[in-house]
């Protein structure tokens, strides 16, 4: 399971190989939807009452206030939409990454099911 997060992961992470850079051809796949703005997000160092996980992926997310900065109480529908909307996963995709947290969710004051950065942690 972890060999293929990492290698299906690592084209994201590590940059698009240099054919798919063109940004042009980017925008015209709608990897990257325009109309979300993303050039307004705002990073900021987690403080040390943060909750942070192994992922790189899901620590940048809170850093950039994606996902819950405090990286608790995460509602898994967020992270897909994140996951399809900002990221530009397919759908099966982004639901394959999503269902690794749900063994660690459990319901919120709301009744709603969210999941903690640190419940990652092995
Ligand atoms: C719901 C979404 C995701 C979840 C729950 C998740 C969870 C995890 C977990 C638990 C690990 C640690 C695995 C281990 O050490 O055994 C991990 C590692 C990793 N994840 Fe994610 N991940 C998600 C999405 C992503 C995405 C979208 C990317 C890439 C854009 C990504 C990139 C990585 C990388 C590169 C590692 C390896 C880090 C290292 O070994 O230092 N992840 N992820």
């Amino acid at each position: 399971m972890k060999a293929s997060l990492i290698i299906s992961a690592l084209p994201l992470l590590f940059g698009l190989p240099s054919s798919y850079i063109d940004e042009e051809q980017a925008w015209k796949h709608e990897m990257i939807p325009i109309e979300l703005g993303l050039n307004d997000v705002v990073w900021e160092a987690p403080s040390s009452n943060d909750a942070r996980s192994p992922c790189p992926f899901l620590n940048t997310a809170a850093n950039h206030d994606l996902i819950p900065r405090s990286g608790r109480g995460i509602d898994p529908d967020r992270l897909d939409k994140v996951l399809t909307d900002i990221v530009g996963l397919d759908q099966s995709i982004a639901k394959f990454f999503v269902k690794q947290v749900l063994p660690i969710a459990y319901l919120n004051d709301q009744g709603i099911q969210v999941f903690d950065l640190d419940s990652l942690q092995k």
